[in-house]
Formats: C-alpha cells, structure tokens, sequence
C-alpha cells in the first residue's frame, strides 16, 4: 500500500471539517412574538426512523397574525431535523422532517422563532420512540386490545369503547393507568378485570398471549402514557 503525503491528508481533513460546518445560518427577514403547532406533535415511531408526518409550525405576531419571513431553529436531544432552520411561508409556517434517536422513550422538540426586541419564543413538542418490546406491544393492542381501548373507529375496525360500560380507558391515558402498578397492570391483562375486582367485559388473556407479549404490551402502554410515566422509586440525588 503506498501511504499518502502529508499535505494531501492535512487537506482531505480540512475539506471535511468545512463540510461539517453546513450552510451560513439563515437571516430573518420579519419577527413573531409566538410559535404554535399545526401538527406533528405526539406522533409515534420505531427508533431511529423519520416521524411519518412532518412538523408543521406557525409563526403568529403579536396581533394574532402570521408572519412571512420568519425564522425557525429546531433542535432536540438525540433527534435530527431536516432542515435544522427555515424561514416561514407565506402562511407563517414551516414544514420540517424529524429523525428519532435510537432509545426507546420520549423526545422533545424545541421548536424556536427569535423576537425582534430580543429573545426569542419556543415551543415544545413531545415524539415517542418505540424499541422492538415497545413495538411488540404496539401490535399485540392493535390485534386484541385496540377495537375496546381507543374510541375512534376505523374502516377495517368498529370500535366497541362506547359500548363498555364502565368504559375501559385509553393506554395513552397516563393519568388513570400510571397509577397503577406494572403488577396490577399484568394480572388484569393476565387474568381479566375480575383479578382486579374490576369488570368481567375486559377479558383473560393468559391463555392467548404469551408473558414476554403481556410484558410487551405493558411496555407499548407505559411509553404512550401522557402524561408520561414515571417509573416508581427512581429517585435522583440532589
Ligand atoms: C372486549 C373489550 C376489551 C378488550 C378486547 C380488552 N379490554 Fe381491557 N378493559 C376492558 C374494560 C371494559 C375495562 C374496564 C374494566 C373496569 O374498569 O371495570 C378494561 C380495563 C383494562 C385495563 C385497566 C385500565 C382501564 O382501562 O380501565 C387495562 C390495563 C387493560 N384493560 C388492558 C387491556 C389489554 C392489554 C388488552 C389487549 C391485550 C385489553 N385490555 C383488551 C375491555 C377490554
């Protein structure tokens, strides 16, 4: 093999780290005193793939309006957008891909648009990553659990939600399931809502789903919680 001069090197390195540098950052060419979502927020996705519908977001002033020519920056751990910047439409908006990281969980968008006395206005969004037991979940719910647990009917799915009663709640529904305990959780999904005292309409799956699908789809309902779970008995050191 016949090694390459030095300067050749020095220059490929330089080449690259200008390359990584990107474009200049863009100029504003109007300011907003608000940022708001269209759509895009909490969306659901394997890890590491981009969210099926892009972020949409609008930029408004303070009379309500939206503003042309105004900039957005995006960012969040662990995410990437495409493109990281952009200056709104005619219609004060923008439209941006975002790639999930590769953990399993929760990601926050920060969404941010500068003022023109200073500062700038920003706006949070929430996207939920699903790892493979999460993904596992998901469609064990879509097979058994969804045509009781979601309200919204689809073509190929009527939904029976109303028709319950008591109404079994939705597993984005942090607020009743996260008090309940993953124990709890399991031995209703296990053994139907009379384990719990609860009622016979939710049915026995134990004999259906294996426990590593139970424990799947304990997981799929603990990552779409909203508000999200908090895993009991983690404590943080000050
Ligand atoms: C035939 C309808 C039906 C199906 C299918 C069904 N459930 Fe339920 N589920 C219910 C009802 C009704 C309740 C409410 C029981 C009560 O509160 O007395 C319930 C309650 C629950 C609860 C307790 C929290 C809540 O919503 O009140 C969990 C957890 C649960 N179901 C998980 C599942 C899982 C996981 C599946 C799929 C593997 C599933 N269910 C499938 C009807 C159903």
């Amino acid at each position: 093999m016949k090694l390459l001069p030095i300067t050749v090197l020095i220059s490929a390195a330089l080449v690259a780290g200008c390359k990584q540098s990107g474009p200049p950052p863009l100029k504003p060419a109007a300011y907003g005193t608000q940022i708001t979502e269209v759509s895009g927020g909490k969306q659901l996705a394997q890890v590491g793939s981009t969210l099926p519908q892009p972020l949409v977001l609008q930029v408004n002033g303070a009379d309500g309006n939206p503003v042309t020519g105004a900039l957005v920056s995006l960012h969040g751990d662990g995410l990437q957008f495409n493109p990281v910047q952009k200056l709104t439409d005619s219609s004060g908006q923008v439209t941006v891909e975002a790639q999930l990281g590769f953990n399993p969980g929760d990601y926050q968008v920060i969404a941010e648009t500068p003022k023109s006395g200073g500062g700038s206005a920003t706006l949070n969004l929430r996207e939920i990553a699903l790892g493979y037991e999460q993904a596992v979940g998901k469609a064990v719910n879509d097979q058994y659990c969804i045509r009781c647990h979601d309200p919204e009917s689809t073509p190929e799915r009527v939904s029976n939600l109303d028709n319950l009663s008591p109404a079994p709640h939705q597993f984005t529904d942090g607020g009743t399931l996260n008090r309940m305990s993953d124990a709890d959780l399991t031995n209703m999904i296990a053994h139907g809502g009379p384990a719990l005292g609860k009622s016979p309409q939710m049915p026995a799956y134990a004999a259906t789903l294996k426990p590593a699908e139970i424990k799947a789809v304990l997981s799929y309902i603990r990552t779409v919680a909203d508000p999200p779970y908090q895993t009991p008995g983690v404590k943080y050191g000050k």
